[in-house]
This record gives structure tokens, C-alpha cells and sequence, in this order.
């Protein structure tokens, strides 16, 4: 049983990490210290990027695009329903993920819509993006987001490479790089987030998603907003109701800015990092004192995937059931997946239903 009272405890654990924006994305700059603090075995799995260019202005748009389709009449918007690919395309009606405390989305693939599939059309038009049409500049804002998210995405994993490459535990041998890897290889997954207000706000319950870890290699957020119930005005607080957890079991809430994103590892990176980057257990919680009363939670979740087309197989023909061995929250479900020859697509509708329906107790 997981200890949820610790939570909220002050100075148990691991502080966050935090990196200058222009540091993370300069191929010269060693960002060895901060990626072992943030991503070794003690770590949280996750670092903070400051002063990131533009940032609060592109947030301001993602807000007023959240603002645009709470209120909208959802009952228009059953074309943009596209349950056989929930999570990865098109919108999300409240009530889907959580029933108790509602959440929305909107879901959209690549943020630059370029063809990636042009070899195989079929690939292409299931993942299809679709947008609201009624929504002035929705797409552009949309976009703007995730663009920039992937550029201290791809800037990560080259830091991943410089540390592995240097190594502090470990040496180069058996690694190989994960930007060249990726880097024509990728499909980036944005999730617009709307949490639905809560009433009465009770300490430690899940707000729209419970613990998990990613699928991915990288997951980029941005500062959530609260806004009213009534009239979406902004509520200023320092809180987000991110937590993260290290592989002691320690948690913290991460508090950042308007011009910071939260880098979180997700699996793909422990299993191409050949288990040297962990991935990081993280959820949305409440905390009685802290979250806003009646107000909904505004987010964009940037998941750097793999390429759908991607093969999914063990890097550098290592043996995977050695590399899993240096992970100890172990989940067979999700490993099982990691089969020689399935492509990332055939998995990652089945990957995100198992990650958001995971319950504490199994991490
Ligand atoms: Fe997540």
C-alpha cells in the first residue's frame, strides 16, 4: 500500500531539479550534473526547464482555446469523438477517464501535421487529426505548443546521450544514441486537459488521473491554470497538483512557473537508455488546502512517442528481461507488449487505457 499520507509532508524528499531553457537546447553545454540529479536511481524522474522563451504567451492561448470548448454545446462535437483511438486524436467528452471528477481533452497528433505515413495511407487516415471548427485560431494555438515542447524534448534526449555517453554508473558501452534514433522517428501526442471542478476538495484523491508512468520517451507539461466554475477567471497559486514519485517511494508536488515545463522519462526512455533513465510515477492529486474550490484545471500534455510505425524492439540486442531487471516497478502488462516486430501503433491504445486505469497499488 502505497504511503498517500507522506504526500504532502514538507522536505521527505528529493528536491526538483531545474535547468535553464538555454542551457538544455545548447549541444555544447554539459548537462551531465543536472541530468544525473533528475534521472538517476534516486531521482524523481523529471526536471524543470526555466525561462523558456514565449512560453507564457502560448500558454495564454491554450488557455483560451481550454475556455473555448468548456463552453461549447458538447453535443456538436460528436464528430471529433473518436473513441476507437480515445487518447490520441480528436475530442473527449467529460466523464471518460474519471467518472467521479471529470475530465476533457482534445488529442492531437504531430504538431508540425505532416504526412508521416505516406507509405502507408491507412496509418495515416486512423490517426487523423481533426480540430473545432467554430473555435477561432484553435489549431494555430494548439500547435504553437506542442512545437515548442518539442524542441526541449528532442534537446533532452541529446542531454540523455551526453550523459550516458560520459558516464557516471555506467559506461558507453551497449548505448547508442537515442536523438539519432528518434529523431526522424517520432510522433508527438498532445493532450489538451480540462479537469472539471470539484465542490468539496478532500486531500489525496485523484484528479482526472491516477499514478502512473508514461509510455513514452519524454512527457512535457505546462504550469496548469485554474479558472472559476462560472466566470473561467484565473486563480493565482503557486499550486499545481503534480506529484512525482522516486523509486524510494518519496514524493513531492512540483511547483513551477508560467515561463517553466516539467521534462518527465517515461518508459521508452528506460528501455533505450538501456535502464539508465528512469521513468517517473507521477499523478494528479488534491490536496484539501491547496487546490482551488470550483474551479476547473487547465493543462497540455506533450507525449514524445516513438513513431507509430516504429518496430518495437529490444535496443542493441540486449536482452530485455535484463534491462527490466533494473527497473523495480516491474508491470508484465505493459512488458509483454514489447514483443519483437509490434509496431508502436498496434500497443499504444492498449498502453494508455493500462496507464490511465492503473490503480495506486500496482506502481
Ligand atoms: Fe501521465
Amino acid at each position: 500500500m502505497i504511503k498517500m499520507k507522506q504526500i504532502f509532508k514538507k522536505n521527505f524528499c528529493s528536491k526538483v531539479v531545474r535547468i535553464e531553457f538555454n542551457k538544455l537546447i545548447d549541444d555544447t553545454a554539459n548537462t551531465n550534473k543536472e541530468i544525473d540529479e533528475a534521472f538517476n536511481k534516486e531521482g524523481l524522474g523529471a526536471i524543470v526547464v526555466t525561462k523558456v522563451p514565449n512560453l507564457k504567451q502560448i500558454r495564454q492561448g491554450v488557455f483560451e482555446n481550454c475556455k473555448g470548448l468548456v463552453f461549447s454545446d458538447h453535443s456538436k462535437l460528436q464528430d471529433h469523438v473518436k473513441p476507437e483511438i480515445a487518447y490520441l486524436a480528436g475530442f473527449e467528452p467529460p466523464g471518460i477517464v474519471n467518472n467521479d471528477i471529470p475530465c476533457a481533452a482534445w488529442d492531437g497528433r504531430s504538431c508540425a501535421e505532416t504526412i508521416r505515413y505516406p507509405q502507408d495511407p491507412e496509418l495515416e487516415k486512423r490517426f487523423e487529426n481533426s480540430w473545432p471548427p467554430h473555435l477561432p485560431q484553435f489549431k494555430e494555438k494548439y500547435q504553437a505548443c506542442g512545437q515548442l515542447q518539442v524542441k526541449a524534448q528532442l534537446a533532452l534526449l541529446k542531454c540523455f546521450d551526453r550523459y550516458i555517453g560520459k558516464g557516471f554508473e555506467y559506461t558507453k558501452e551497449g548505448t547508442e544514441s537515442m536523438f539519432n534514433k528518434f529523431k526522424d522517428n517520432f510522433n508527438d501526442q498532445q493532450r489538451m486537459l480540462m479537469y472539471y471542478p470539484i465542490k468539496e476538495v478532500k486531500s489525496n484523491d485523484t484528479w482526472g488521473i491516477k499514478f502512473h508512468r508514461d509510455f513514452c520517451l519524454v512527457t512535457c507539461l505546462i504550469k496548469p491554470g485554474f479558472f472559476t466554475a462560472d466566470k473561467l477567471e484565473e486563480v493565482k497559486t503557486s499550486y499545481t497538483a503534480l506529484v512525482l514519485s522516486n523509486r524510494k517511494d518519496e514524493r513531492v508536488e512540483v511547483e513551477y512557473e508560467e515561463d517553466e515545463l516539467v521534462l518527465q522519462s517515461g518508459d521508452m526512455s528506460f528501455i533505450y537508455s538501456n535502464g539508465n533513465i528512469m521513468a517517473t510515477p507521477h499523478g494528479v492529486i488534491t490536496c484539501a488546502d491547496k487546490t482551488p474550490k470550483n474551479c476547473f484545471r487547465f493543462t497540455f500534455a506533450n507525449f514524445f512517442n516513438p513513431s507509430y510505425d516504429f518496430s518495437l524492439v529490444p535496443p542493441f540486442n540486449h536482452d530485455l528481461e535484463e534491462i527490466l531487471k533494473k527497473d523495480i516497478f516491474r508491470d508484465k502488462y505493459k512488458w509483454s507488449m514489447f514483443e519483437k516486430g509490434t509496431i508502436f501503433a498496434d500497443i499504444t491504445i492498449a498502453a494508455h487505457k493500462n496507464l490511465y486505469g492503473m490503480s495506486n497499488e500496482k506502481i
